[in-house]
C-alpha cells in the first residue's frame, strides 16, 4: 500500500544542490517535508540552496560530503532520522564519461552501492533513484515503455545508470523491505518560475537548452546544430523535453507512493518530441532574441528521436507533466536573463 503519511518526515537528498536536486528540494519543502541535502559541490553551488530557502521561507540541513564516504553516511544516518532517500548525486556528462570511465563508474555505481550499504545498516529501505531514458539503449523502439527490456547504452554514463537499476532490482528481489522507484528522466530543461533558480553548467554546456540560453544572453556566439540529415520531420534530432519543476513534483509523487515492496520504473517525460530547430524557433519567439546557428556534423552517439510513453507514471503515481514547451523556454530565459553567470556573482 502506498504510504500516505510521509509529510513532516525527513528526506535525504543526495546531490541536492544540483540542478534537479535543488528544484526537488524546493518541492519537498513546499510539500511539508524536512530536507537534508548531502552534496560534495563538485558540480553545484551552495547558493542554489540559499535560494531554495529564500523561496520557501524554511530552512534545510546542508552537509558537504561525498556519497562514496561511508563514514560520512553513517554519521548522517545516526544523527538524522531519515525516512527515505532521493539519490541524485552523480556525474552526468556523456562525453566526459567516455574519456574518464573509472571516475563515472566510481561515482555513479560505487556511490550508489555505498549509499545502499549505509542505508541497509541504518535500516532505511525507501529509495528514489535518478535514472535516465538512456537505459533503453540505442536500439529500442519509440515511444519508450517501462516494460521494455533495458538495452546496452553506448556510454559509460548510460551504462552506469543501467547497472545501478539492476543492482537495485537485485536488492529488492533479495530483501522485501526495500521499496525503490527508478525514475527515468527524459530531457529535463526549464527553471523555477521565480527566475531565482535554474541550470548552471560549468564550462561550455553539453546540453541544448543551456547552450541556446547562453547564446541568447551573449555568453556564446553561435549555436552548433549537430546534424540536419536525420530521418525526422525537419532533419534535426527530436527529444522529449520535460520541465524541471514537473520532474521535481514527480519525485514527490514517487516518494508518496513508496511503501510497496520491490522496484518500480517510471518514465518522466511529456510524451511529445520536439526537434532542435523547433526548440531554436520557440526560444527566439519567447525571448525575442536571435539565436544565430550553424549546422555542423552529427554528434557521435546521438539518436535521431526518442520520447516517453508517460502513461504508467500517470496511472500509478498520478503524475503528468503540467508545463508546456513555452513554459519551459520562458522559465529558462527568465533565469538566464536575470542570472547571466548563473549562481556566481561575476
Ligand atoms: P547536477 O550535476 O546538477 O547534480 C548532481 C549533483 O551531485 C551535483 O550537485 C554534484 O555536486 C553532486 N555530486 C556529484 N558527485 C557527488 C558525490 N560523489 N557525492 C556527493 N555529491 C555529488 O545534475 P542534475 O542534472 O541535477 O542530475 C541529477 C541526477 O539526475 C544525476 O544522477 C544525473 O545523472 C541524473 N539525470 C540527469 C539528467 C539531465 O539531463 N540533467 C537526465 C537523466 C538523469
Ligand atoms: C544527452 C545525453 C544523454 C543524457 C542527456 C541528459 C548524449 C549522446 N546523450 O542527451 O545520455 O541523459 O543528455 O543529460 O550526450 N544539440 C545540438 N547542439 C548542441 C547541443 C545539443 O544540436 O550544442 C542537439 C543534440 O544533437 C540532441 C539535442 O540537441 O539532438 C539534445 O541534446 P542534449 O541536450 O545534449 O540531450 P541528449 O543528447 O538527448
Amino acid at each position: 500500500m502506498p504510504d500516505t503519511d510521509l509529510q513532516q518526515r525527513k528526506i535525504l537528498v543526495t546531490g541536492g544542490a544540483g540542478y534537479i536536486g535543488s528544484h526537488t528540494s524546493l518541492a519537498l519543502l513546499e510539500a511539508g517535508y524536512e530536507v537534508v541535502v548531502l552534496d560534495s559541490l563538485v558540480n553545484a553551488s551552495q547558493e542554489a540552496l540559499r535560494r531554495v530557502e529564500l523561496l520557501v521561507g524554511r530552512s534545510l540541513t546542508f552537509i558537504e560530503g561525498d556519497v562514496r564516504d561511508r563514514n560520512c553516511l553513517d554519521r548522517l544516518f545516526s544523527k538524522h532520522d531519515i525516512h527515505a532517500v532521493i539519490h541524485f548525486a552523480g556525474l552526468k556528462a556523456v562525453a566526459e564519461s567516455v574519456a574518464e570511465p573509472l571516475a563515472y563508474y566510481d561515482t555513479n555505481v560505487n556511490g550508489s552501492l555505498t549509499l545502499c550499504q549505509a542505508m541497509q545498516a541504518a535500516a532505511i529501505f525507501r529509495l528514489v533513484f535518478s535514472s535516465s531514458a538512456t537505459v533503453y539503449g540505442p536500439d529500442a523502439p519509440v515511444p519508450y515503455r517501462e516494460q521494455m527490456p533495458r538495452g546496452w547504452p553506448a556510454s559509460p554514463y548510460g551504462a552506469s545508470k543501467a547497472m545501478v537499476e539492476r543492482v537495485l532490482e537485485d536488492l529488492c528481489a533479495a530483501d522485501s523491505r526495500w521499496s525503490v522507484a527508478l525514475l527515468r528522466y527524459f530531457n529535463p530543461i526549464g527553471a523555477h518560475e521565480s527566475g531565482l533558480m535554474g541550470e548552471d553548467p560549468r564550462g561550455i554546456p553539453n546540453n541544448l537548452l543551456p547552450f541556446i540560453a547562453q547564446v541568447a544572453v551573449g555568453r556564446r556566439g553561435r549555436l552548433g546544430i549537430f546534424g540536419s540529415d536525420y530521418p525526422t520531420r525537419d532533419g534535426t534530432c527530436e527529444r522529449d523535453y520535460v520541465h524541471v519543476m514537473d520532474l521535481a513534483e514527480g519525485h514527490v509523487k514517487a516518494l508518496e507512493h513508496l511503501g510497496s515492496s520491490g522496484s518500480y520504473a517510471y518514465n518522466l517525460g511529456t510524451g511529445q518530441a520536439v526537434s532542435v530547430l523547433a526548440m531554436v524557433n520557440t526560444f527566439q519567439e519567447v525571448s525575442g532574441k536571435e539565436i544565430p546557428y550553424d549546422v555542423s556534423q552529427r554528434r557521435q552517439g546521438d539518436l535521431a528521436a526518442f520520447w516517453a510513453d508517460p502513461t504508467l507514471a500517470f496511472d500509478e503515481l498520478g503524475w503528468q507533466a503540467q508545463r508546456n514547451l513555452d513554459d519551459m523556454v520562458r522559465d529558462t530565459w527568465r533565469w538566464q536573463a536575470a542570472n547571466p553567470h548563473g549562481y556566481s556573482a561575476e
